[in-house]
């Protein structure tokens, strides 16, 4: 019996795999699919770190790609050899002062890495509907990422993440941002509703009035975390509030800011927006479970997503989580070196993939005549206000055992 089960899910793991080469990754009935050309990427890197943003490929592969390099010597070579992936490559120096008091954040690097998303606004203009930004080891799932934005119009000034700091920790339901125009927040959870501020639906997009507080009109926000991400629409590129002069501008006028992130949250902000939190998470008892951008909580198994569910360690939670996540942060430095991390990125992309179609076909059952052998647990926690909050017997178990595996 239990051979018989093995074999059965070997042969579909097989089929989920090649199923998955033969057809688009997003599954037939979403209306508004996003062609690659919707798309473009911006990445910030430094010499040292180029195999990683390259990694970034993994998710990438026929999206147009910005990135800026540490190094000018190199620029010419890269964009040479690279213009195959439709990688374009720019320069941006590191800090120049020597007295790391007067830099704008802690790492010589982060004024590129804040420039980069505006940078490449420059180049592109407005041929994109939206773009991903992240650090050099922040990979997007793109199923993920096609089902979020599926809900928004990127003609809006739009910068999405749920990954938001607030003091000193992230992600942070205490952070000052807004939720998508239409949002029912009748059903906040507990979860948020005890953090003494809850976020408002925001129409048509998220102004700092939105964002703030009633009590606190002129509320300061700590921005989005780089590493998990952000996506910004060409509607809010395309202000002239941030083209590239302007964001240089902001930016020359910041000082001690944290990192990159905090540079541009900062700058979007004294620009007249703050964060839209999608508001997925907000649908559960356990908000911090469900966050799209890097969910932390979720780490042990979203690292190997295929595995989880070959395992047998893929709970509902599990599968809720893998069908919605929207991003995650690699770490490249918690990697023996960064080629291992840049190999990760592709392992994980390829994972994550098969993980997809193989819940495809376990929810298909009719064809596959197979109910009771595979299929026979419960679908759950598929949406719904309260649902999906706990995962199987098994999987609590193994997530506290994942704890100390964390990346
Ligand atoms: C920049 O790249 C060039 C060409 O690869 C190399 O010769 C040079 O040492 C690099 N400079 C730095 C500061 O890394
Ligand atoms: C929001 O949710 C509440 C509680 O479930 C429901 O009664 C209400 O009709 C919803 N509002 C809208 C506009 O859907």
């Amino acid at each position: 019996m239990a051979l018989t089960r093995l074999y059965l899910l070997a042969s579909l793991l097989a089929t989920a795999i090649s199923f998955r080469a033969a057809h688009a990754t997003i599954p037939e009935g979403s209306a508004q699919e996003l062609a690659d050309d919707d798309f473009v990427v911006a990445i910030s890197t430094a010499s040292s770190r180029l195999v990683l943003a390259q990694g970034t490929r993994a998710y990438r592969a026929g999206i147009r790609t910005f990135i800026m390099n540490s190094n000018e010597t190199e620029i010419p070579f890269l964009n040479k050899v690279y213009a195959k992936y439709r990688e374009t490559y720019e320069y941006f120096p590191d800090e120049e002062d020597p007295d790391p008091k007067r830099w704008h954040a802690k790492n010589p690097g982060d004024f590129r890495a804040a420039m980069a998303p505006f940078a490449a606004h420059r180049h592109f203009g407005n041929t994109y509907k939206w773009m991903l930004y992240g650090d050099d080891d922040t990979l997007f799932f793109m199923r993920g990422v096609q089902q979020l934005l599926s809900n928004f119009d990127p003609e809006l000034p739009l910068a999405l993440s749920d990954n938001l700091w607030y003091e000193t920790g992230h992600p942070r339901l205490e952070s000052f941002r807004c939720l998508p125009c239409g949002f029912n927040t009748s059903n906040m959870p507990a979860a948020q509703t005890d953090t003494g501020y809850t976020p408002r639906a925001a129409c048509p997009y998220c102004t700092r009035k939105d964002a703030c507080p009633p009590s606190k009109p002129s509320c300061a926000i700590t921005g989005a975390h780089g590493g998990a991400g952000m996506i910004f629409s060409v509607g809010l590129m395309r202000q002239l509030d941030l083209s590239y002069d302007a964001a240089l501008a902001c930016m020359n006028d910041l000082r001690h800011c944290s990192g990159g992130d905090c540079l541009v949250s900062q700058c979007l902000w004294r620009a007249g927006y703050g964060f839209t939190d999608p508001g997925f998470s907000l649908q559960y008892t356990q908000p911090y479970d469900h966050v799209l951008f890097d969910n932390m909580e979720a780490r042990w198994f979203l690292k190997s997503p295929i595995e989880s569910i070959t395992m047998g360690n893929c709970g509902p939670l599990c599968r809720n989580v893998i069908q919605h996540a929207v991003s995650y942060h690699v770490r490249g430095k918690s990697f023996p070196s960064f080629a291992k991390a840049a190999a990760f990125m592709y392992g994980l992309t390829e994972s994550y993939g098969a993980a997809i179609e193989f819940l495809a076909l376990q929810a298909d059952r009719g064809s596959r005549g197979v109910a009771a052998a595979v299929g026979g647990e419960e679908e759950g926690g598929e949406g719904g206000a309260g649902g999906g909050t706990n995962g199987d017997g098994l999987w609590e178990a193994e997530e506290e055992e994942g704890k100390g595996t964390d990346l």
